[in-house]
């Protein structure tokens, strides 16, 4: 077991340790305070959309229970918190009326959290799109580019003040890709069409959020979270080795080349250009304004091989087998390796500004026992993955902070709340809550940053 102490040793002293959750993902109250459906309330109310129909409705009731949740942010010794605002409390309908309750509940965050001495990470979209929108066509419709506009815009007018950092968007692979074209995620469309229409306005929304945030505080950094694929050739072969390379294109080119370098990636445009929406003049130049920082959400590797179907859409992939035998209990394959040569494929491919692990953690259902959760396999976990991110470090890429997903076990999307990611378990009967083993460790690393090894700039 890697000791707390000996990694912090290998860490910059202003390194920040975090923990992160999502609006949808914890919150509950989902109608309180003139909230409104989002596309995830009519997702999960689907029958065969989320494990068991469980939906967000009470969640980890965090809502109601913000000021001993905040505390439990603090008792944890952690220097941030990364958190989601949720669009459809602010702006319940998509467009129209703000609500100033719903902006009040993260008033009272920010305070909370300013009052406690921890940083404010918010972001603006964790996937919780006011229903109402879904009317025009959701995400593949221009128009919900700029109505995000004008939610990012009341937003940072609001509690931009109070923010230390602010991301637009969280992985917007998920919301575009598994969300129209693989449909697991809301709103469960499978279909090319949209999600290229997603991508783009997506992207669009981006770079107009950039412009209303700096609009209203120049001085906040802002980012974007990356859910950025690590991605390897099942095999040495040419084709499987062609197939990693549409891979990167289709999984992460489509969002870094518009973002770092103003276009869409030339071999993924050769195939689908012909059925992205209209790419209007200036629309490019807007969504590659520069960015303060960006956030990596990391948790496996992506393996490929050639999809052999003659008619295999692009970008005609199929799933490669792990090499590590090691897995997650959501079946993901743990394979920290593949954090270290992810940082360095996008840093050598792309101008990239400083960056967070904004997630980062580990998926283990087991449950209090005498009042205690051993969960090794999850504090080994961050500790690998952590030990890889100084390794980078000391290789000098510029890697400020670590977030880990999760603050507590909460409404893990398709899976419901049967997949667990917190370093604090939740009894979702009682909704008393439990620091892991993980979290204990966690607290011990944290707790001795910041510290006063800071390297000289
Ligand atoms: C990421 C999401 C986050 C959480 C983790 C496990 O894709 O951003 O909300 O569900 O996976």
């Amino acid at each position: 077991m890697i000791e707390a102490r000996k990694l912090a040793e290998r860490l910059p002293g202003d390194f920040v340790f975090g923990v992160a959750t999502a609006s949808f993902q914890i919150e509950g109250a989902s109608k309180a305070d003139g909230r409104k459906p989002s596309i995830w309330d009519s997702f999960s109310n689907m029958p065969g959309r989320v494990f068991g129909r469980h939906n967000g409705d009470v969640a980890c009731d965090h809502y109601n229970r913000l000021e001993q949740d905040l505390d439990l942010i603090k008792s944890l010794g952690v220097e941030a918190y990364r958190f989601s605002v949720a669009w459809p409390r602010i702006i319940p309908e998509g467009t129209g009326p703000v609500n100033e309750r719903g902006i009040d509940f993260y008033d009272r965050l920010v305070d909370g959290l300013k009052a406690r001495g921890i940083k404010a990470f918010a972001t603006l979209y964790h996937w919780d799109l006011p229903l109402a929108l879904m009317g025009d066509g959701g995400w593949t419709a221009r128009t919900t580019a700029y109505a995000y506009q004008r939610y990012a815009k009341t937003v940072i007018a609001r509690i931009g003040d109070r923010l230390d950092a602010v991301a637009t968007f969280n992985e917007p692979w998920c919301s575009v890709w598994l969300g129209h074209l693989y449909g697991v995620h809301a709103p469960g469309e499978r279909n090319m069409d949209a999600a290229l229409a997603a991508l783009h306005f997506t992207n669009l929304a981006h770079g107009l959020g950039v412009e209303a945030i700096r609009s209203e505080r120049a001085d906040l950094p802002v980012g974007i979270v990356i859910n950025a694929h690590s991605i390897y050739p099942g095999s040495t072969t040419a084709e499987d080795k062609a197939a990693a390379e549409r891979a990167f294109d289709f999984h992460n080119g489509v969002f870094f080349d518009p973002v770092f370098k103003g276009e869409y990636p030339e071999g993924f445009l050769a195939e689908l250009g012909s059925r992205m929406p209209q790419i209007e003049d200036g629309d490019m130049a807007t969504i590659a304004q520069p960015l303060d920082w960006w956030g990596l959400n990391y948790y496996t590797p992506m393996r490929v091989s050639s999809d052999p179907t003659p008619d295999a859409e692009y970008p005609a992939t199929t799933n490669a087998k792990p090499v590590s035998s090691a897995k997650t209990d959501i079946g993901w394959e743990v394979y920290a390796p593949a954090l270290g040569a992810l940082v360095e494929t996008l840093n050598a491919r792309y101008a990239l500004p400083e960056c967070y692990i904004t997630e980062n953690g580990a998926c283990y259902n087991m449950g209090v026992e005498n009042g205690i959760v051993d969960d090794q396999p999850r504090l080994d976990y961050i500790a690998d993955h952590l030990s890889v991110t100084a390794d980078l470090i000391a290789k000098g890429y510029p890697m400020r902070g670590y977030f880990a997903w999760s603050l507590m076990d909460n409404f893990e999307w398709a899976e419901g709340y049967r997949m667990r990611f917190g370093i604090v378990h939740v009894d979702y009967e009682t909704q008393v809550r439990t620091i892991k083993k993980s979290g204990h460790w966690y607290k011990e690393l944290a707790e001795q940053f910041p510290k006063g090894n800071h390297k000289a700039a």
